[in-house]
């Protein structure tokens, strides 16, 4: 295992576009291959990854914000074989927390050990605490789907991390497509997008089919890679989830 985790963010420009969905899936999916796994969720204004899951988390971020929890004592163990770090839903200081506060956090999840791979569940948009936890990782998953609004957004995104942080370091999924040719297709057209205006082009993960399953799974609180491990999108998640572990081989 190597020493220090690595650390990823699930991000997006727009919202409702599957992060949440996709990190818990990627997550299991990478639980399976026998690595540990730490997902935290980093929306912290509108944390759900414990109610996807059907857990009842009796700590969360909050307590290591404003009580005095360390980030060690909240995270809990989930079915799909990764650890959680949850987060509080509805609590309007968590959605407005002080820099102070987020560089607390932070600094407890960079020294963190025993993981091999971290992933933050970020919220969306490019609000100061979005952007911070997406620098904290060293590369950035950005979903996207097919809408026009969501391909801008992301690369509003892109744009941002790039020219006030010197970002380069991104990688898509694609999710809701009916094929993987549509997902290429959408790929190459933001890709080419960041080559001719930012100048760099960004990593392809793979993408996510749409399906029902998603929805239904959501709704009973399973987690779709085990529930249904023969469909198409647990293969998707599958192969995503190889290609992620290429990347911690040739993490330094
Ligand atoms: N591949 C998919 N096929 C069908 N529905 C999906 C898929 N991925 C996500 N969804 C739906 O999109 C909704 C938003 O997903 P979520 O993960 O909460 O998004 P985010 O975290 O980006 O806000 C969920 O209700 C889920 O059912
Ligand atoms: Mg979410």
């Amino acid at each position: 295992m190597n020493e220090r985790p690595l650390i990823l963010s699930v991000t997006s420009g727009k919202g409702g576009v599957g992060k949440t969905f996709a990190t818990i899936n990627v997550a299991a999916a990478l639980a399976r291959t026998r690595k540990k796994i730490l997902v935290v969720d980093c929306d912290l204004g509108l944390a759900n990854i414990d109610i996807m899951l059907g857990i009842n988390p009796s700590h969360t971020l909050q307590d290591v914000a404003f009580g005095n929890k360390k980030l060690q004592d909240i995270i809990v163990a989930t079915a799909g074989g990764f650890d959680l770090a949850p987060s509080s839903s509805g609590v309007k200081d968590m959605a407005q927390l002080l820099f102070e506060k987020i560089e607390m956090i932070k600094s407890m999840i960079r020294e963190l050990s025993g993981y091999d791979i971290i992933i933050l569940d970020t919220g969306a948009g490019i609000s100061e605490v979005v952007l911070q936890f997406n620098l904290l990782a060293s590369k950035n998953i950005l979903i996207i789907n097919k809408e026009l609004t969501c391909l801008t957004d992301a690369y509003s995104m892109i744009k941002v991390m790039f020219q006030v942080f010197e970002r380069d370091n991104f990688s898509i999924i694609v999710n809701t497509v009916a094929s993987e040719k549509e997902a290429v297709k959408i790929f190459t057209h933001i890709n080419s997008i960041c080559r001719r205006f930012l100048g760099f082009d960004l990593d392809y993960a793979g993408y996510i089919i749409q399906d029902d399953l998603a929805t239904r799974s959501i709704l009973t609180q399973k987690i779709a890679l085990l529930d249904a491990p023969e469909s198409e999108m647990a293969r998707n998640f599958r192969t995503i989830s190889n290609n992620i572990s290429s990347w911690q081989n040739n993490h330094p």
